[in-house]
């Protein structure tokens, strides 16, 4: 192994050595299988003494695929005529949440494409307040409904919603007026205001990049998990670039053969270092295995946990709308249903010796500190 990896990794960070944005650039330059192995152990043995070898759920409620946006590697982007749109009812959402809440997981996620509309916004609000109605009103809601005004982030937040994910997609701005149209609908410096006003509604913060974009370096990738420092993020929801067929970058991925099984694998390996180095250098946080990493490989998410995640993010979404919510190819679970997903998923963080946080809403330990000052 090489002697600055060596060097790195026997420092003591599990205690209290840290890593340098400079030794995150070494680490990320490692391809070696076996020298990546030793990197995930450290980075499982921080996990483990930060935030336990404990996976929480968080049910992803997938409600509607319509999206005023049109990012340029997204399936379900306005201008993909393809894509068959949905909206589940009310009463199908709130059916969702009873599973969840009666299946013992602590929290789910309320998913769609972008809508700004009053209408839509007003929307949001009742059905949180109507799922904080469930059982005992413990279940944790995450909301990921894209860019909202100040004031609609912060009435989820006094309905009764408790964490935001909304993707910066990649912290060079270069790369991500690359990847998005050039207007103001679409623009790097709202996507970082709506992170700022996130946090200001009192929400947990959630932020995550796409990994092995088109254009990307391994540099930009060491500035995103710097970037998930600065704005002190207590989230994390990353997973690699997956190729969807009607998109403009998905069929400029095709034509350069940058979708090959070899590249594929690349982005996996890529995503699954991502958890690893985000774990060493942020240690608190929470970090989730994606199911993007599982359209890569069958063994994705399990990798993730033994790289450092400890989020999981099981479709709750009924099956007759599964298939309509793609937004790459190759979606995993699109066949199977609730049920299914809980005992493949439990039987997956089993497999690694890790244990389901059941019940626990499993909050970001490093929203806990910097709430209360420690
Ligand atoms: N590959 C991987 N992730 C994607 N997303 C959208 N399209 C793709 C794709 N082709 C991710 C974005 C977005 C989240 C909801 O899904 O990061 O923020
Ligand atoms: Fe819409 Fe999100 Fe897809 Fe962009 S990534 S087109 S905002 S659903």
């Amino acid at each position: 192994m090489d002697k600055a990896v060596a060097k790195i990794l026997q420092k003591d960070l599990v205690g209290n050595d840290v890593v340098t944005p400079e030794e995150l650039s070494v680490l990320m330059q490692v391809t070696d299988e076996e020298v990546l192995a030793k990197i995930y152990k450290k980075a499982y043995e921080v996990k483990t003494a930060y935030v336990d070898n404990v996976a929480y759920y968080r049910g992803l409620i997938e409600f509607s695929n319509r999206c005023i946006k049109n990012c340029k590697y997204c399936g379900i982007r306005r201008e993909n005529d393809k894509a068959e749109r949905f909206d589940m009812t009310e009463e199908e959402i709130l059916e969702m949440a009873r599973w969840a809440y009666d299946h013992e997981y602590g929290s789910i996620t309320l998913q769609s494409g972008e809508r700004t509309d009053d209408e839509f916004v007003d929307y949001m609000i009742e059905l949180i307040q109507k799922i904080k109605q469930i059982g005992d009103g413990s279940l944790g809601i995450t909301m990921c409904v894209g860019e909202q005004t100040e004031e609609a982030y912060k009435r989820m937040k006094e309905a009764g919603a408790s964490r935001y994910l909304l993707r910066i997609e990649t912290s060079n701005q270069k790369l991500y007026e690359t990847i998005h149209p050039k207007d103001d609908l679409h623009s790097y410096q709202t996507r970082v205001n709506c992170l700022k006003a996130i946090r200001k509604a009192g929400l947990q913060v959630g932020t995550g990049v796409m990994i092995g974009l088109p254009g990307q370096t391994l540099q930009d990738l060491v500035d995103d998990i710097l970037f998930y420092k600065d704005m002190d993020i207590d989230m994390i929801g990353m997973g690699p670039y997956v190729v969807h067929h009607d998109t403009p970058l998905g069929q400029e991925a095709l034509q350069a053969g940058l979708d090959t099984e070899k590249k594929k694998l690349e982005r996996l390996q890529l995503g699954l270092k991502m958890i690893a180095l985000t774990r060493l250098y942020l240690k608190d946080v929470n970090i989730a295995a994606t199911t993007a990493l599982q359209a890569l490989d069958p063994l994705g998410r399990e990798k993730g946990l033994v790289a450092g995640a400890n989020i999981l993010m099981p479709i709750i979404t009924i099956p007759k709308h599964r298939a309509k919510y793609l937004l790459y190819d190759n979606k995993p679970c699109v066949d199977d249903n609730a049920d299914k997903c809980k005992d493949c998923l439990t039987r997956r963080v089993m497999s690694i010796g890790d244990r389901v946080g059941w019940k626990a809403n499993g909050d970001s330990k490093h929203y806990f500190k910097r709430m209360h000052h420690v």
